[in-house]
């Protein structure tokens, strides 16, 4: 198992929220996980002047992740231009699921204990369900 960084990490998604495109909320996320080739992935918000067509640091680091050629997202770390962890939405811990599953720890900040994905994503429905549910 790759020992987890999270000073690293942080600051790597830290640098990341300068790269943000952030005009409409103001609000610059940045986004670095550990993957299991031992790289540091990253990735910031896109917003959109539709709103509607954001893309959340969450999904630009799996788009930097499959680029790379990695796999499994191991530790992850999720900042606001404040430099405090931000919550992943409710839609990129899907997104997250399917690159990290239950065990992708979560970053909570400096005195906090990393959560697990499956504490903020309890029950999750990911590519496992599949094969069971497909009527033949
Ligand atoms: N945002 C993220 O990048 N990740 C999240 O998980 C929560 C929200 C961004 C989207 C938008 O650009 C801004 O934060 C305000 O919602």
């Amino acid at each position: 198992m790759t020992d987890i960084s999270w000073a690293e990490l942080r600051s790597a998604a830290i640098t990341a929220t300068s790269r943000s495109y952030a005009p409409y909320s103001n609000v610059r996320v940045g986004a670095a996980a550990l993957c299991d080739t031992g790289a540091i992935v990253v990735g910031s918000n896109i917003e959109n002047a539709s709103y509607g067509l954001t893309l959340c640091a969450e999904c630009s680091l799996v788009s930097d992740l499959i680029r790379v050629g990695g796999s499994r997202l191991i530790a992850l770390s999720v900042v606001a231009g404040d430099h405090a962890p931000i919550a992943p939405c409710g839609r990129c811990r899907q997104v997250l699921f399917e690159f990290g599953g239950r065990d992708l720890l979560l970053d909570q900040g400096v005195d906090a204990t990393p959560l697990t994905l499956e504490q903020l994503l309890p029950r999750a429905f990911g590519p496992d369900d599949l094969p069971t549910r497909a009527t033949q």
